[in-house]
């Protein structure tokens, strides 16, 4: 059985109590909390940066997933370092250097990640394999939480799939994915799963343990089958 890692999304949550958030996500059941940063520039949207994601750092214990939607991400990835993430992925889309990008992350101490958009092709990452922990497909187009789902992706995680063969990394999906999408993209390959809105729905630690349980639940019914 494929051990799928959940990742909730705290764009979804309440900004306005967000450490409580974080406590209630991480007693829910979260393996991972994903950080969706945004800049204005690379997506429409804005979000936070490393002095909000330092201050609610000592709320939970579990790894801080960085996802920098940001066009000039090689600016500030000490920052991000100093602010207590543990992995930080940036997109194909704006790194040009990304090579050396995913050097400095590693360098830096974190776990390395490159992200693609829908319409970006998993073209060059064959080169990357070594310098990468993790590959972040986006199954919808990022700046907002609760989008739908994009089909076309769950060819692209087979490819990935095909492309990273048995080697040590993850393939995350982000965007769109709920009860229903979760068993087709880990059927397609992936093994990281971020959910916003289907996590962060209803309010505090019990509803979200709820929504993370339905997800792994319609998880392993799938693999049974
Ligand atoms: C989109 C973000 C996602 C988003 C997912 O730009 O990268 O992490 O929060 O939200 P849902 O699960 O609601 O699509
Ligand atoms: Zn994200």
């Amino acid at each position: 059985m494929t051990d799928v890692l959940i990742a909730p999304s705290i764009l979804s949550s309440n900004f306005s109590c967000l450490a409580d958030e974080i406590k209630a996500i991480d007693k829910a059941g979260a393996d991972w909390i994903h950080l969706d940063v945004m800049d204005g520039h690379f997506v429409p949207n804005l979000t936070f940066g490393p002095p909000i994601i330092k201050s609610i750092r000592n709320y939970s214990k579990k790894p801080f997933d960085a996802h920098l939607m940001v066009t000039n991400p090689d600016d500030l990835l000490e920052e991000y370092v100093n602010a207590g993430v543990d992995m930080i992925t940036v997109h194909k889309e704006v790194t040009p250097h990304l090579d050396r990008t995913l050097n400095r992350i590693r360098e830096l101490g974190c776990k390395a990640g490159v992200s693609i958009n829908p319409a970006t092709s998993i073209s060059g990452l064959e080169f990357l394999l070594d310098k990468l922990d993790l590959i972040l497909v986006m199954t919808v187009n990022p700046g907002f939480g609760g989008q739908v789902f994009i089909e076309s992706s769950l060819n692209k995680i087979k490819s990935i799939k095909e492309l990273i063969k048995e080697k040590p990394i993850k393939i995350q999906v982000d965007g769109g994915i709920n009860k229903v999408v979760a068993p087709m993209v880990i059927e397609a390959g992936a093994n990281v799963v971020v959910a916003g809105s289907a996590v962060f729905n209803g309010d505090g630690v019990e509803s979200y343990s709820k929504n993370i349980e339905a997800l792994r639940y319609k998880i392993k019914k799938n693999e049974k089958n």
